[in-house]
């Protein structure tokens, strides 16, 4: 989500609501606000980026999600937490494409239906993913994998043919300098610290420009000093996209978090701030207090 679609979506939003607040005796106004919108754009007028309802997930009669409700926010830097198994992974699965749900409503904004498109459509809506372990191109340079990552989708004589043009090129300096990384721009990935090839491939993800970025335990694995470093990254990137991150690591949680939700067996357990979270009895029972 960038500034600008948030301002547009905004401005379009009091416009309608201005319009509907005239007197009417056909009701055409109000008819009118349903079709400010065409089917496939990104309406986040409601103040929701994701929209999940009751959603359900079987695997051989367990219920890895069980009736699984919750919302993101435009903008919003949302953290995730919850014991292993209580299906954080999966709601990614759930939310990309990958697992299909057996029961429940998953929405991008408040017209697309996630559940009715794959996993490829939904990466090309803005629905970016990052799994846990780093997959770079090891024997390419931080240049060329972020130069790649402009090129996904397209056919493979279409990618031989492939040059950034000049909005390219600017994004890709601009990525360099978000991921920090601007120093090793020629460096192969494969030399890279591990807390840098993850930057890296933040950075191949933005290079697709992301409404929704949804993270799943960046920081294992990284030292301190990197975990601070990731913690500026999307402290930076709050606001310009939505960021949904799955997190063990307390210290970075506190670091990041504005609003965190606690799943558990399937559900959500409970959400508010991380004080408020961590004084809740259950919470502390199934998570916090092991
Ligand atoms: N494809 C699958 N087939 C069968 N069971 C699965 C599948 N995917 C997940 N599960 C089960 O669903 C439950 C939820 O798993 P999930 O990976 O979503 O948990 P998680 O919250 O991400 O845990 P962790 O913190 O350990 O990463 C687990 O019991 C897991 O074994
Ligand atoms: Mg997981």
């Amino acid at each position: 989500m960038t500034p600008d679609l948030m301002a547009q979506g905004a401005e379009r939003y009091q416009k309608a609501q201005a319009k509907a607040a005239q007197p009417s005796e056909s009701g055409g106004r109000a008819a009118s606000y349903a079709r400010l919108h065409q089917a496939g754009e990104l309406d986040v007028a409601h103040g929701r980026i994701l929209y999940m309802e009751d959603v359900h997930v079987s695997f051989d009669g367990f219920k890895a999600i069980n009736g699984l409700s919750l919302d993101i926010a435009p903008g919003e830097l949302r953290c995730i937490i919850g014991p292993n198994g209580a299906g954080k992974t999966t709601m990614m699965d759930i939310i990309t494409g990958k697992t299909r749900p057996d029961a429940g409503r998953v929405f991008f904004g408040s017209t697309i239906d996630l559940l009715r498109h794959n996993e490829p459509g939904i990466a090309q809506l803005g629905i970016g993913r990052k799994f846990q372990k780093p997959t770079v191109f090891e024997h390419l340079s931080v240049y060329e994998n972020l130069e790649l990552a402009l090129k996904t989708n397209k056919g493979v004589a279409a990618s031989m043919r492939f040059r950034p043009n000049g909005a390219q090129r600017d994004r890709l300096a601009e990525v360099l300098h978000t991921i920090q990384l601007p120093t090793a721009v020629n460096t192969l990935a494969g030399l890279l610290s591990h807390g840098q090839k993850q930057w890296l491939e933040i950075g191949m993800l933005l290079m697709q420009e992301p409404k929704l970025l949804l993270l799943d335990e960046p920081v294992a694995g990284m030292t301190d000093h990197e975990t601070e470093r990731t913690a500026e990254l999307f402290l930076s990137l709050k606001g310009k996209h939505s960021l949904m991150v799955v997190e063990h690591d307390m210290s970075f949680i506190r670091r990041i978090s504005d609003i965190v939700t606690v799943l558990c067996d399937g559900s959500v357990l409970a959400q508010g701030t991380l004080d408020q979270v961590q004084a809740n009895e259950r919470v502390i029972e199934v998570y916090l207090g092991r």
